[in-house]
């Protein structure tokens, strides 16, 4: 059994930040952030919009596109670091969608990684499980764990939300060639947005009762990056990593049609495309628009290059991502 991809969409918030507002709130400037990075824009959720509203929107239009029902879905992929329940919030795309059925619906955790896992859990999920029509959904809110007093890492985080629709096809028609997936949980003193220490009294009694152990609610820190670290690893790990899965697939750069990187930063775009010898042209990238929108970037970038007829039926793309864990992994698949 094959898998294809036939169907994206995506959504962005409608709020605008340029490089020359957030110079407004740290001490930094256009030309800085642009040479450093191509981010010129980003778009944020306001404090009352819901992500998952975003998702839903991304959602029905992958699914217009495919032309699948939302009562034909037998399963949804959330892959966010930023859902809106701790317990996940694929269950609410479901809801919202109206999937009768009540199709299996569950989060996937691996910050700017989570596409492209989603996109292989989906694949295993067909070959292995007997799904036929998996959504997956790429969506992050990262501007609500973002410490916009950091002018080195404020300026880089979008919102947005992104979908593909992978369905069972025959084996001949496969449009997953090959992957290669990795984490390395020693690197996550590089970029992380740990849990707060709860407070507690520490003391068994001190309040006279067992509650002042207890914790008292939770929440996260503001993420915490040593970007040149990051920068460092992305570019050294991500051409390794679709040399891998090229090889799998008995391809060479010289096969594709198309670059699709995780949009982070320009500069790690470029020196990967360099290092794979793929010119400029077959390299999207959107990210002066949106900035670093993690798990969306890839279906956002990819949804654009569809729809502008840039990316087109029987096209090859080698695309990955990178980041947070650290994970890294990247897919050569047919559009
Ligand atoms: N404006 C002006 N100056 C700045 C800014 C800013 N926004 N940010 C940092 N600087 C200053 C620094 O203070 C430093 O000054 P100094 O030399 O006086 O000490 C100087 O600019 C250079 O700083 P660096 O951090 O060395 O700059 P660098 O060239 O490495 O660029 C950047 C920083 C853009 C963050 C880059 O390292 C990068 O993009 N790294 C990758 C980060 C990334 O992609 N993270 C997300 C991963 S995906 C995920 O999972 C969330």
């Amino acid at each position: 059994k094959g898998c294809k991809l036939v169907g994206c969409g995506s959504a962005v918030p409608s709020i605008q930040i340029s490089n020359d507002d957030l110079s407004e709130i740290v001490y930094t400037s256009d030309e800085w952030i642009s040479v450093r990075t191509g981010i010129r824009n980003r778009r944020i959720l306001s404090g009352k919009d819901s992500l998952m509203d975003l998702a839903v929107v991304a959602s029905k239009k992958a699914l217009e596109m495919a032309d699948v029902d939302p009562d034909d879905v037998d399963l949804v992929l959330l892959c966010t670091s930023t859902p809106e329940d701790l317990f996940g919030s694929a269950p609410q795309i479901q809801k919202a969608l109206g999937c009768k059925n009540n199709p299996l619906a569950y989060d996937i955790t691996a910050a700017c990684s989570g596409f492209i896992l989603g996109l292989v859990s989906a694949a295993c999920h067909i070959r292995g499980g007997g799904f036929n029509n998996v959504l997956v959904i790429g969506a992050d809110a990262l501007s609500r764990y973002v410490d916009w007093t950091d002018r080195g890492s404020c300026i880089l985080f979008g919102d947005a939300a992104g979908a593909v629709l992978v369905q069972a096809c025959d084996g001949k028609e496969d449009g997953l060639f090959a992957f290669d997936l990795h984490s390395d949980g020693e690197g996550q003193r590089h970029l992380k947005a740990t849990i707060k220490e709860n407070e507690t009294d520490h003391e068994l009694g001190t309040n006279g009762s067992l509650l002042g152990l207890l914790p008292k609610g939770s929440s996260y820190s503001c993420i915490q990056m040593n970007g040149k670290e990051v920068f460092r690893f992305a570019v050294r790990v991500v051409p390794q990593s679709i040399e891998l899965a090229l090889e799998k697939a008995g391809l060479t750069g010289s096969n594709i049609d198309w670059l699709l990187l995780h949009q982070a930063n320009q500069r790690i775009i470029d020196a990967v495309a360099t290092r794979l010898d793929i010119p400029s042209e077959r390299v999207i990238s959107n990210l002066a628009n949106y900035g670093n929108t993690s798990a969306a970037s890839i279906p956002l970038a990819l949804d654009e290059a569809v729809r502008s007829g840039k990316v087109q039926a029987g096209h090859t793309i080698a695309t990955a991502g990178f980041g947070a864990g650290l994970t890294w992994g990247s897919a050569i698949v047919r559009w």
